[in-house]
């Protein structure tokens, strides 16, 4: 089956969303609404929206628009009818019939809804029309969640099924992972149960809101949204209707009932406008009186809201043993919220689907849960749970385990996909080494580096690990979210706080001599970003010797920000490739002035398409739609490279003083318009320093270690000012830029 032309029906969030991600992968898509009008302003959105749901901006005008009266043409030649419209049976029912009146022969037709059964949805069509219907089911935003559920039952054609799973696994990059007609399918089914679980034992454990997303986020390896946090994102009256709808389809007897029941506080909330976010607040609510913002919460007991309350376990990595052991009312909670969703999940295998993995991976791609609950388990250990746990009575496949207690039951990771992952590959390597950081495994005659700090921020012991990982061929890699989100500022104040700047120009010292190390290291090295790849973790990437990037990247040098320069050859790399270009050949100042307003500015990218402009990736760096498929691209990557031989140290003609002053004019300008203030003219002045080449003329050429030497002096300069020093506590504070 070959998918060449696909009409979406529908241009709300989700079909707006999915037509978009068509258009990413280059398929010809057209949208259908009411009215034209509709879908226009759905256009408009898409090219609008944050974070962008478009990787090529420029693309737009490639998804085509209509409506449903005049525009039906287009389904007699699609291979593919996506509908998403409002969730009303009725009105599925409607387009149905007239899809099936137009379609071509054999094309899949498949809805988007969330809670209607296939049964109900396809209950007009005929036996034949059955075959070739099933259900898509995208997460929005649809470029970025990674999760697919393709949902099928015993009147599908198996073979078609899995054509379209390979073709949304290869096109459009997603984890598909196919599964049964039952409601909510996995993610929603395990995902809701257990936001419901952890909410109502807070309730039962009189723990507070602040306390419960303490506890039901990081911790757990749940985002930090926590279960009160993201009922305010989703929508508090948003997730009763989801409740109502599992209550309506599921049994009687099913333990989610338990934990759906009506609580009179939500009842109340919605009443009064209090829907989350979207509306005056929800649990938590932003309170501006006197032209304050003061984030509250509410306290689940006097129903009254009040400033709301930093709550620190001290836990910094997820360690659910740990967790569940601690003496205290939070170790309690996380014991009984996590025992009841492994309970709750095992006992709906192989009901929901016979592969308990693929209910582990759903959560991971659906919710960005570090773990599903069988690993939860696992990490546990199965033991130790057994010690604890009450009852398990008729849940099959805890009783199979509670009796060969096998701490092995779990197998191979991600079997919805036959793509060689990191995940699947993890296992089998060697690891060479682990620090607080970092990890370092050998799979085959190449070594594999992982950071492992929060948002893989970088420090001391990441360098390391990457330092002593170049003795083979070498693969930076991660499975988390970010690539890396830069240097460690936390870690940075920590010695400024002690006045201890010896120390970090160690540091700085120590990241150069490592990415010197990995750039000219006799074995190739391979980055394979995805997510952020700021400041330090850009640095690495622009000193590996190839990239394997994912199409979700947002890039860029952002240490001005901070009040700081990029030290870790951030400024030198750029200038290379800048003075590559053939207007750079003709004036000396063209490369330094182009990188001094990419990084003057702090700019990103959103995309390899928006990166390769700005050169923060080069034209022949692998973009890549499908995250899982990056580890095995950098490995052949590798292995087309087995003759590699390190780059030619570069050196840099620049103009030193009259080039620094026609930066510091640029600077004059934006202090006069305002647009910085008296620190950004420090910085930009430090910049302007490291780009001109500081204290030389045009015909001496400086090698890369005077430019890393530029780079580390301006940067202690910058760090050592109390201005800086601000800026960055601010932003650790808050997580926004302060103008200084
Ligand atoms: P929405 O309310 O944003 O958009 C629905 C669109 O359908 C509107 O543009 C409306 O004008 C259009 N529409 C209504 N009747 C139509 C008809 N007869 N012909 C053509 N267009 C028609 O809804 P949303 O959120 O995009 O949901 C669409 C489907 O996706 C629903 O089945 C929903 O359950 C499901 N879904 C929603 C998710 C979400 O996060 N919003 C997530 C996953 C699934």
């Amino acid at each position: 089956m070959d998918i060449k032309k696909v009409v979406v029906i529908g241009s709300g969030t989700m079909g707006s969303g999915i037509a978009a991600h068509l258009c990413n992968a280059n398929i010809p898509v057209t949208l259908l609404d009411l009215t034209t009008d509709i879908s226009e302003k759905a256009r408009e959105r898409i090219q609008k929206s944050r974070p962008p749901l478009l990787i090529d901006k420029t693309k737009i005008n490639n998804i085509n628009v209509g409506n449903i009266n005049d525009d039906f043409n287009f389904v007699k030649e699609a291979d593919w009818v996506v509908e998403a419209v409002v969730e009303r049976i009725d009105i599925k029912h409607n387009i149905y019939e007239k899809i099936f009146k137009n379609r071509k022969t054999g094309a899949i037709v498949s809805s988007n809804t969330s809670s209607i059964p296939i049964k109900i949805l396809s209950e007009k069509l005929s036996q034949e029309e059955k075959k070739d219907f099933c259900i898509t089911h995208f997460f929005n935003p649809v470029r970025y969640m990674g999760l697919l559920e393709i949902v099928k039952n015993e009147n599908n054609d198996l073979e078609k099924i899995n054509s379209l799973k390979k073709f949304c696994e290869k096109e459009l990059g997603k984890g598909a992972i196919v599964c049964n007609d039952t409601p909510g399918f996995l993610g929603n089914r395990i995902g809701v149960y257990a936001m419901q679980v952890a909410m109502t034992e807070a309730f039962k454990m009189k723990l507070s809101i602040e306390e419960a997303d303490a506890v039901f986020g990081r911790p757990m390896g749940i985002p930090k949204t926590g279960v009160f946090g993201l009922y305010d994102l989703i929508g508090i009256d948003l997730m009763a209707d989801v409740l109502k709808s599992f209550i309506k389809e599921l049994s009687k007897e099913d333990e989610f009932q338990i934990v759906a029941k009506d609580i009179p506080l939500i009842t109340k909330l919605i009443e009064k406008g209090y829907t989350g976010r979207k509306g005056k607040g929800g649990f938590y609510r932003i309170n501006k009186d006197n032209n304050q913002k003061i984030l509250e919460a509410i306290n689940l007991e006097t129903e009254q809201y009040s400033p709301s309350k930093k709550i620190d376990l001290g836990i910094d990595t997820v360690n659910l043993k740990n967790l569940i052991n601690r003496d205290d009312k939070y170790g309690k909670y996380a014991w009984s919220v996590i025992s009841k969703i492994i309970k709750y999940a095992s006992s709906l295998v192989p009901g929901i689907t016979d592969k308990f993995n693929d209910i582990d991976e759903a959560m991971r791609l659906g919710f960005n849960w570090a773990m599903g609950p069988f690993e939860m388990l696992r990490s546990i250990g199965v033991n130790e749970f057994f010690n604890r746990i009450d009852s398990f009575e008729g849940n099959k496949f805890l009783e199979n385990l509670s009796k060969n207690k096998d701490e092995n039951f779990y197998g191979e990771r991600q079997i919805y996909t036959d793509i060689q992952t990191l995940a699947k590959v993890r296992p089998t390597a060697l690891k060479l080494d682990k620090n607080n950081s970092a990890e370092i495994h050998r799979f085959k005659d190449f070594n594999i580096v992982e950071f492992t700090t929060k948002a893989c921020a970088l420090d001391y012991d990441s360098m390391d690990a990457l330092k002593n990982a170049t003795d083979k061929p070498l693969i930076v890699i991660n499975e988390s979210m970010q690539f890396s989100a830069g240097v460690n500022l936390s870690y940075t104040m920590n010695f400024a706080e002690k006045n201890d700047f010896k120390s970090i120009e160690k540091f700085i010292k120590y990241f150069q001599d490592t990415c010197k190390t990995l750039k000219y290291s006799k074995y190739p090295v391979v980055s394979a970003p995805s997510g952020l790849t700021l400041g330090g973790g850009f640095e690495v990437l622009v000193q590996s010797n190839f990239v394997a990037s994912h199409t979700n990247i947002v890039i860029g040098l952002v240490e001005t920000i901070v009040g700081l320069v990029p030290a870790g050859g951030g400024c030198k790399e750029m200038l290379w490739r800048w003075m590559q270009t053939e207007e750079a050949k003709k004036d000396p100042d063209y490369a330094p002035l182009k990188v001094f307003d990419i990084i003057g500015y702090a700019k990103t990218a959103t995309s390899p398409v928006e990166a390769k402009p700005l050169k923060y990736l080069n034209e022949n760096d692998k973009t890549i739609m499908n995250r899982n498929s990056l580890f095995s691209v950098s490995k052949n990557i590798l292995d087309n490279n087995k003759d590699f031989r390190p780059p030619e140290e570069c050196s840099f003609s620049l103009s030193g003083k009259p080039l620094k002053e026609k930066m510091i004019k640029v600077l004059e300008k934006l202090y006069n318009e305002k647009v910085i203030l008296d620190h950004g003219m420090e910085v930009g002045k430090e910049l302007a320093n490291v780009l001109s080449g500081g204290d030389t003329t045009i015909d001496k050429k400086l090698t890369e270690n005077d430019l890393y030497k530029l780079e580390l002096d301006s940067f202690m300069r910058l760090i050592e000012n109390i201005k800086t020093q601000e800026r960055i506590r601010h932003t650790l504070k808050t997580g926004k830029p302060l103008v200084n």
